[in-house]
């Protein structure tokens, strides 16, 4: 047949600085919020952790403070947290989230929702069917927001983690551990382990953009856009998604076509 494109990539878009991506980002999920809040209903959110999301959240703050941008009627997923921390543990992402958005923000409690990282093993899966069937119960996740680590893990889907994996247990890579190195003061004291959502539960949200800054993220944003579809590189599986697009820095877009 002629004339009928292969779309095989996901949108993406490069901005002049992270700081213009997550002013686009932002306006895109404060439109959401408010329009679901207009007709009286729930906005599901999956957030991520990391350095990445940091100046999109400090966006989000000032839209709450500064634009009268309420929370009240989300509900959020993170995706992702270390197993074997305590809860308060500076580096865990119940920390991270509070610290960086929730201290700041209405979304009532009740409403956040993050995979527990101080559960014993038998529990764990339990946990985890729960923590699917709540997102299910919400409806279902609107808009997830992701990083990408330089495994080309989302959430914690190391190489290996199939398209149809679901909430889970995975054992950290060991670049993924050395990233994480300099924040825990050392490569033994970062968790081996951690829970995660899976490929599939990111996969069925309505709406997924990946963001990405600096250049040491080139090689993997373009093993994720222009390589094959593999469970290699779990970013990889977004070229399939019908709605999922990277945002990108310069630096990270520098070894793209
Ligand atoms: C965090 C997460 C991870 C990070 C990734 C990039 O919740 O799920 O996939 O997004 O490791 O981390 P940073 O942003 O620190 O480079």
């Amino acid at each position: 047949m002629w004339g009928v494109p292969l779309m095989t990539s996901p949108a993406f878009r490069v901005f002049d600085s992270p700081a213009a991506a997550v002013r686009e980002l932002a306006f895109e999920v404060s439109q959401l919020i408010r329009s679901r809040a207009a007709a009286g209903r729930q906005a599901v959110l999956g957030l991520a952790t990391g350095n990445t999301p940091l100046l999109f959240y400090r966006e989000l703050i000032r839209l709450h403070r500064e634009e009268g941008l309420s929370f009240t009627n989300v509900t959020s997923f993170n995706l992702d947290e270390y197993l074997g921390l305590p809860r308060d543990h500076a580096e865990t992402y119940w920390t991270f989230m509070h610290r960086n958005l929730l201290d700041h923000i209405d979304l009532p409690a009740a409403q956040v929702n993050l995979p527990c990282g101080t559960l014993p093993d038998g529990e764990i899966n339990a946990h985890c069917a729960a923590y699917e069937e709540r997102i299910r119960q919400a409806g279902g996740l609107d808009f997830q927001v992701l990083g990408i680590g330089r495994t080309g893990h989302i959430g914690f889907n190391e190489p290996g983690s199939p398209k149809d994996s679901r909430t889970r247990r995975i054992q950290l890579d060991a670049m993924t551990r050395q990233d994480a190195a300099a924040a825990f003061g050392g490569l033994e004291q970062v968790p081996t382990h951690a829970l995660t959502m899976g490929c599939g539960t990111i996969l069925e949200a309505r709406r997924i953009v990946l963001l990405a800054w600096g250049e040491h993220k080139a090689p993997i944003i373009r093993e994720a856009l222009r390589g094959p579809v593999t469970d290699q590189v779990s970013a990889s599986f977004l070229q399939e998604h019908p709605n999922a697009a990277f945002y990108l820095d310069r630096g990270a877009a520098g070894a793209l076509d």
